[in-house]
């Protein structure tokens, strides 16, 4: 790869996770399941459910105020805002003009990217190089979910998978060469949307009282089949971005992969021949949160000292689309 003049860092980082709890055995009251099946299966033990008031714009207000604060940076220092979520406040505007509005934030452009649990890492591609090529210097990411407004609290087979938060990162352009964000690769597959997907509420199907009977405002998943390619396309990703550099998978610090399901990411492992301790799992306590999985582990990983100045840190996910990612950081000293 080409040597930079600039980088592009993380500089801050925040997380926001609401407060009321929902454990495994709290579910077992509504759906016929048991903490021991999932627990076995996903490795979940419990999750956080947002509360009525609370939306996707409002957790993420919370996680990027922490991130701006650590950043050392005040809001006007932002001049560009981009929020992952497949659960907006609204189908429109965006969850990002209704956050920069939260947050107080100036008239900055605002816009949300909608790639399901990989969007976070199509956000840091895409601001990437909004701020090398653009005059951006400072600009707010968020990945922030109400996955509990999209589930059939009927279904056993999905609503014991997912859980809300938010997680946000502040990137700035800085003048060291070579560290930080270094590259991502993304892909996507749009052949089978039903794999992983919401039947209606969208144009294609609108909101309707046959609709609304049929149950089509939820979340629907195969996943056997989601589970099978996800380890796959998360293992290519992985190696694509490290070929791109000329790493090899030693040469690794810590891996962050979306939080889904944690056999998942012990099959990653396993395929890519990477100690069990080298992958940060912090699913046990929040489930999958989607967009926001992989910016809530970066600042625990990065709170517990799991990484440090000069490591190679990878984030890689997969979600519906499909949609998949990864990212190569260099941590910043
Ligand atoms: N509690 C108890 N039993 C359950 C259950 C639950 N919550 N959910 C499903 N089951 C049952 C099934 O009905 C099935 O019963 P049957 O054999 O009598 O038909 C049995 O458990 C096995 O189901 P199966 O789907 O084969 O289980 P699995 O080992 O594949 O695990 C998932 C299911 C969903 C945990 C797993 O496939 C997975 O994690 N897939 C990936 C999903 C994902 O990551 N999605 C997000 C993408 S970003």
């Amino acid at each position: 790869m080409s040597m930079q003049s600039s980088s592009i860092i993380i500089r801050g980082l925040g997380s926001y996770i609401p407060k009321k709890q929902l454990s495994n055995d709290d579910l077992a009251k509504i759906v016929d399941t048991s903490d021991e099946w999932i627990q076995t299966r996903t490795g979940i033990k419990t999750r956080h459910i947002a509360s009525m008031e609370e939306n996707p714009s409002d957790m993420g207000t919370q996680a990027a105020e922490t991130a701006i604060k650590n950043a050392g940076l005040n809001k006007k220092d932002i001049d560009l805002l981009v929020v992952a979520t497949m659960t907006p406040d609204l189908p429109f505007p965006s969850t990002a003009c209704i956050t920069q509005a939260k947050l107080g934030l100036r008239t900055i452009p605002a816009f949300d990217i909608s790639a399901a649990c990989s969007g976070f890492l199509y956000v840091l591609d895409t601001v990437y190089h909004l701020l090398r090529s653009g005059p951006y210097k400072n600009a707010l990411v968020i990945g922030a979910e109400k996955m509990s407004s999209t589930l059939d609290w009927q279904d056993r087979t999905t609503c014991v998978l997912f859980g809300d938060a938010a997680g946000a990162a502040v990137l700035s352009k800085v003048d060291t060469p070579n560290v930080g964000i270094l590259g991502s690769t993304l892909g996507a597959d749009g052949t089978d949307p039903s794999i992983l997907h919401m039947p209606a509420g969208g144009a294609a199907c609108p909101a309707s009282a046959e609709s609304i009977e049929k149950r089509q405002h939820y979340l629907r998943m195969n996943g056997r089949e989601v589970f099978r390619l996800a380890v796959r396309a998360m293992e290519q990703a992985t190696r694509t971005i490290l070929d791109q550099f000329d790493l090899k998978p030693e040469d690794i610090a810590c891996i962050i992969p979306h939080q889904a399901n944690v056999r998942i990411m012990q099959s990653l492992g396993k395929y890519l021949q990477v100690p069990e301790e080298k992958i940060f799992i912090n699913l046990n306590k929040y489930g999958n949160t989607s967009a926001a999985s992989i910016p809530v582990a970066i600042t625990e990983a990065h709170k517990q000292g799991r990484i440090h100045p000069g490591d190679y840190v990878i984030l890689v996910a997969f979600g519906a689309g499909l949609t998949w990612g990864a990212t190569l950081i260099k941590w910043h000293s």
